[in-house]
């Protein structure tokens, strides 16, 4: 199912999206586009991979997806040199605990500037590419927080649910292009993410890899080729 095929992640530099990134390398796929802020986080999980599975080619690309210029820029130039992206997944994202009363409003700003506009940034450019190559498939990762919506967690759990909306409305719109759109709906999952966070102490996390593993489990049911 990867063989020849190309994958982007974003937020690959820790928790979930280097899960992913792992879990897809040990499935085979031919090469890697790895994003995030984090360049030697990145490099060094380049390095892992190549030596787990040489065959593999991992290409890093710092950068923050909430600056759109230079995300057009890299992302234009890596689909020149490395497309064509065959699976994009969309994993990066920040979450703030705070009640609404005293939330703090360039966290607010945070949360939307990149789990919202950083997502659509990315996948427009994508898209776009993916329609014309009548091939694609894009991968959302919300959250439960996205389904039910959590005290404390007010903005992440709207951007969540947002996602969720997008998703569904992408994938009527691409289906015609043969692009599929699908999210990912992870419950708390131990990483960095979590670990910052004061409540939700009792509910016992999922793993990263845990994580990893049902998205391709999910991914081989959506179909069979992507
Ligand atoms: N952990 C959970 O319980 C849980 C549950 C459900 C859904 N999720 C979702 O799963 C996804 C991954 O979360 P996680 O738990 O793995 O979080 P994490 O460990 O905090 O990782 C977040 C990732 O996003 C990247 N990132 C943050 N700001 C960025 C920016 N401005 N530009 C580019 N990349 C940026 C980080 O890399 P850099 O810092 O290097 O940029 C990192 O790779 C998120 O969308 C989250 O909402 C998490």
């Amino acid at each position: 199912m990867f063989q020849r095929k190309t994958a982007l992640i974003t937020g690959a530099s820790r928790g979930i999206g280097r899960a992913i990134a792992l879990e897809l390398a040990q499935c085979g796929i031919n090469r890697l586009l790895l994003v995030a802020r984090n360049a030697s986080a990145l490099a060094e999980l380049a390095t892992e991979i190549e030596k787990l599975q040489s065959q593999v080619k991992v290409i890093t690309l710092p950068l923050d997806l909430t600056q759109a210029v230079a995300v057009n820029v890299t992302l234009t130039k890596a689909w020149r040199e490395y497309g064509p992206i065959h699976l994009l997944v969309n994993c990066a994202g920040v979450a703030y605990q705070s009640s609404f009363l005293d939330s703090k409003l360039p966290q607010v700003y945070e949360e939307f500037s990149l789990n919202l506009m950083g997502t659509f940034t990315i996948t427009r450019l994508i898209a776009r590419r993916m329609t014309s190559q009548r091939e694609g498939t894009i991968v959302n990762v919300s959250s439960l927080m996205g389904k039910v919506g959590a005290p404390t967690m007010s903005t992440y759990s709207a951007t969540k649910f947002a996602l969720l909306g997008f998703t569904q409305a992408l994938r009527g719109e691409l289906a015609p292009y043969n692009v599929r759109v699908v999210a990912l709906v992870p419950s708390l999952t131990d990483t960095d993410m979590v670990r910052r966070l004061q409540l939700f102490r009792w509910i016992v996390p999922m793993t990263p890899q845990e994580v990893a593993q049902a998205f391709v489990r999910g991914l081989q049911k959506v179909s069979r080729k992507f």
